[in-house]
């Protein structure tokens, strides 16, 4: 709810450009980031990690076969985690080849060669930035990461982000339960949302049998029933109980650009009884991945505080009633 919203310093209905504006140039990288900052957005979204030298960088994936040419330059490890190269071995990788490849309406030859990143210069632009965007940090399998969350408020509090009146400016979020506790005792005051999603053990199953080899997430969810109310708020206030101060759940799309941004979206956990009973726990609801004019109206009027969005320009116009 807006009144929650501004105590803790968030934007209400607040645009997180997810990766960057990664509908328009290629996820995790200096221009997504930097169009993030020309529209207008809230805050630059990141999923961080750590090379195996110790600088944390923004990456997705568990590996970098989708978004890099690592099958060129390293065809032997593709399949290896992030943590395996150092920082010089990744600066080696083309991360923005692929997305011209796969989107050439939106292809620029400026992508052709674009480097990973790292957290300080996603940092850099948000600083650089003239309406100055806070950053959402996601700690990403940060099973494989022991430390993350310690190395990451060393990082913040050395550019000065953990200081008193940088409050609302840096979001922490994790699907992860051992890293929200990890967040939580590492930097107590530092907003905090956990992520939902359908396989955490909160929604009762039809079929309690795990996803078969030859079935697509999407047909694995869509066998599963709603969400229960009494499973939904036990989700709820674990979140509330481990410090959060909101949730952020996955949506149904009306409709999608691309197979890319509908494979990752098949469950409601944003009903309005769920934004409804998220509020009345005093937690707020940061959602995902929403890219559509139609689904951000709809989930504003649903109350919703706030979108994680491939598409930050088309939020930002949206929301603001352009
Ligand atoms: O980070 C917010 C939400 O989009 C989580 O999904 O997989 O894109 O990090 P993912
Ligand atoms: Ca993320």
């Amino acid at each position: 709810d807006s009144a929650l919203s501004e105590k803790l310093g968030i934007a209400d209905h607040a645009v997180i450009a997810h990766r960057g504006d990664s509908y328009n140039a290629p996820e995790s990288t200096l221009p997504a980031y930097q169009l993030a900052c020309e529209v207008g957005a809230d805050y630059l979204e990141l999923d961080l990690q750590r090379t195996k030298d110790g600088k944390l960088i923004a990456v997705h994936d568990d590996n970098l076969k989708r978004n890099t040419n690592i099958e060129t330059v390293y065809p032997e490890r593709a399949d290896d985690p992030v943590n395996t190269f150092t920082w010089a071995e990744l600066e080696k990788l083309d991360a923005g080849s692929w997305f011209n490849e796969s989107y050439p309406e939106r292809a620029r030859e400026s992508f052709r060669g674009l480097k990973l990143v790292t957290l300080d210069q996603v940092r850099e632009i948000a600083e650089g930035c003239a309406h100055q965007p806070g950053l959402y940090i996601e700690t990403k399998v940060p099973e494989f990461f022991p430390g993350i969350e310690k190395d990451l408020k060393d990082d913040l509090t050395k550019h000065g982000w953990l200081d008193d009146d940088a409050k609302g400016k840096v979001i922490l979020q994790t699907f992860n339960k051992s890293s929200l506790e990890t967040l939580q005792s590492v930097m107590p005051t530092v907003p905090k949302i956990l992520l939902l999603w359908a396989g955490d053990g909160y929604i009762p199953t039809k079929d309690s049998a795990p996803k078969a080899d030859d079935e697509s997430y999407a047909e694995y969810y869509a066998r599963q029933e709603v969400a229960s109310k009494e499973g939904y708020a036990e989700w709820l206030d674990y979140a509330k109980q481990h410090g959060a101060i909101g949730v952020g759940p996955s949506t149904i799309q009306t409709q999608h650009d691309d197979a890319w941004s509908s494979q990752f979206s098949y469950m409601e956990l944003a009903a309005p009884w769920m934004v409804e009973m998220s509020h009345e726990k005093d937690l707020l609801m940061h959602v995902y991945t929403v890219d559509q004019a139609v689904d951000f109206e709809r989930y504003r009027d649903r109350g919703v505080d706030g979108f994680f969005t491939n598409r930050p320009n088309l939020a930002v116009k949206t929301l603001s009633g352009g």
